[in-house]
């Protein structure tokens, strides 16, 4: 095991069967072809790739929702190894490993502050219903979680910011950006080591670009998350990303440091269009 590696991907294979493209002849497309990447602790390491080049698909492996056919997943934690492959998708928060999610994920009917606390986890990993028979202990955590949710929107957006101002109004009176900003705070509720965040500010203005950002820097440099980035933003790669990855034909085609993948002849040629 090497200590400064939080996520190991080794020859990781996945194909789909698919029914109506009739170039491909024996039905099978393979997305992920013995694909092996390391996420290196306490940095944002940046997944760049095509549409369609299976960059949400190789997180979905990695959050257990669908398997692999071949290859092994371990994360590094605590001076443990944990093999992935054993593992279901409700295990994976306590393990460490948050995720953001390529559609947004607001509850819109809920406030702000609400929206927050269901990002609450309270280390629960080994008596998870401790809440439904130890006397007050619901109330306790209920207030454990408000005051994080409350902490957050204070320290890290501050009392001037709409998010603490409209804490109790419904979400869904947010903009597109603000809902993601919203949606990224909340994995700061959990406590996760490793984040997985596909394509945070897709769709979303400027100004809520660099407040993603300001997050993201503040996750991995004062609360030592790590980040894997799905991002079609190359201003976004280039100003956050310590190590950049990217995909094609199914494997980590270049890696290495933002400028050089983005200044790549074969990235710049396959994937930037110049
Ligand atoms: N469940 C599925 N069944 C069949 N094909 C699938 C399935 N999920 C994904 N695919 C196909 O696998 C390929 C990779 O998809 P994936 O969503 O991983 O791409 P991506 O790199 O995340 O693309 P984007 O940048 O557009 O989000 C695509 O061709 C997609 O259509
Ligand atoms: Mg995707």
């Amino acid at each position: 095991m090497v200590s400064d590696i939080i996520l190991e991907i080794d020859s990781v294979s996945k194909s789909f069967i698919i029914t109506h493209n009739s170039s491909i002849t024996d039905n099978h497309l393979l997305v992920l072809d013995s694909l092996d990447l390391i996420v290196e602790c306490g940095k944002i390491t940046a997944l760049i790739g095509s549409n369609g080049a299976g960059k949400t698909t190789l997180f979905n492996i990695v959050s257990r929702l669908i398997d692999a056919e071949k290859g092994s997943i371990t994360l590094y934690s605590e001076s443990q190894e944990y093999n992935l492959f054993k593992y279901k998708p409700h295990q994976l928060a306590s393990l460490g490993i948050g995720r953001l999610f390529q559609s947004s994920h607001i509850f819109e009917q809920m406030s702000i502050i609400d929206n927050l606390l269901i990002g609450y986890q309270y280390g629960s990993a080994e008596f998870p219903y401790a809440n439904l028979y130890i006397p007050g202990k619901s109330r306790e955590i209920d207030g454990r979680a408000k005051a994080k949710a409350l902490e957050i929107l204070k320290t890290i957006f501050g009392t001037d910011h709409y998010f603490w101002k409209q804490r109790n109004q419904v979400a869904g009176r947010l903009s597109y950006g603000q809902k993601r900003l919203l949606e990224t705070a909340r994995l700061m509720m959990g406590n996760y080591k490793l984040m997985l965040l596909d394509e945070p500010t897709a769709g979303i203005s400027p100004p809520f670009r660099i407040e993603i950002g300001r997050l993201l820097e503040k996750m991995v440099h004062e609360m030592g998350v790590s980040v894997l980035l799905i991002e079609h933003n190359m201003h976004f790669v280039r100003e956050h990303a310590d190590i950049c990855h990217f995909m094609h034909n199914g494997r980590d085609h270049v890696f290495g440091t933002p400028a050089d993948v983005l200044g790549n002849e074969e990235v710049r040629r396959m994937y930037l269009g110049a």
